[in-house]
């Protein structure tokens, strides 16, 4: 496995690698979540292509200061995850290499943001897509893979690419969750025992929401009554939003007519945990 740490050991590398070559962008604190999108990039790369991980803890995309020197950076640990699933560059940049002092380019996305996690963290998702536009720019990847658990973020990236003309397919996967239903996340190992027993409700409250489609449901108030009812009963969560969108606008409906996500994102301390299910009329 080769690693790079700059700009210019990255080229090098990328240079006398095999393409296709297919990226999963990270910030570390490898776990299944992640190492499932490595083998998804990996069936899109073939055995003689070459698949990347980027490490990098995006320190424009954090708006709590708190959450970014809170976030854990076992990159030890990582690195052999990433050897033991045969990933064959990884590139860690340090954020000084990655961002000049005096910058003063953003991508700025301005109608998929304006709800659910963009309403709550202002900036987040332009500190998002700048940092991954710049990665496509530094690996100028065949593909590159994202999980759906982010849905939001794949939306906007999505669209970025769209409205862009950035040259790189870019591929979704499915959320991968713990046995109790928790969507695993790097921020799972910071719950107190008690906040982690607690926290498969938050799937619960959204799947039980979404069984009223089968009794015929389309209005949105009913599927946002019954998921808050369900998540309020935890005394020691605190909502942050819980929003039923369009699955492709993320503009809240009042009715369901075209696929809808219904999305949560709830804090246990100062944890934050993110969450939706889809809502297939
Ligand atoms: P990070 O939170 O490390 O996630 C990296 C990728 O793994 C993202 O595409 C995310 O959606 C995916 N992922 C995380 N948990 C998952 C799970 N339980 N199941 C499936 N996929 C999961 O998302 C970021 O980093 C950053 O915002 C980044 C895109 C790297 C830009 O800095």
């Amino acid at each position: 496995m080769r690693t790079a740490a700059t700009a210019p050991d990255l080229r090098r590398e990328i240079a006398s690698l095999p393409r296709p070559l297919v990226l999963v962008p990270t910030m570390g604190a490898l776990h299944e979540g992640h190492l499932a999108l490595v083998r998804r990039a990996r069936e899109a790369a073939g055995d003689s292509g070459t698949v990347a991980v980027s490490i990098f803890v995006n320190p424009i995309q954090f708006d709590r200061p708190g959450d970014l020197a809170a976030y854990p950076k076992p990159l030890e640990d990582d690195l052999e995850k990433c050897r033991q699933a045969g990933v064959d560059l990884v590139f860690t940049p340090e954020a000084g290499s990655m961002y000049f002092p005096d910058r003063s380019i953003t991508v700025t996305e301005s109608l998929l943001s304006t709800h659910l996690c963009g309403a709550t963290r202002p900036g987040h998702f332009d500190g998002v897509c700048t940092v991954v536009l710049k990665l496509f720019n530094l690996f100028q990847p065949d593909a590159a893979v994202f999980g759906e658990k982010d849905v939001q973020q794949l939306a906007i990236l999505r669209r970025m690419v769209r409205d862009l003309d950035v040259p790189v397919e870019m591929i979704g996967y499915p959320t991968v969750r713990e046995s109790d239903g928790l969507a695993m996340s790097s921020r799972n190992v910071r719950l107190s025992p008690e906040h982690r027993n607690d926290a498969p409700r938050i799937r619960r409250a959204l799947e039980g929401a979404r069984s009223l489609l089968q009794f015929g449901e389309r209005a949105a108030a009913p599927f946002l009554a019954a998921a808050r009812k369900h998540l309020e009963e935890s005394p020691s969560l605190r909502i942050d939003y819980l929003e039923l969108v369009d699955a492709e606008t993320l503009q809240p409906v009042g009715q369901i007519r075209k696929p809808a996500v219904l999305a949560t994102a709830v804090f246990y301390g100062d944890v934050r945990l993110i969450d939706h299910v889809g809502l297939l009329p």
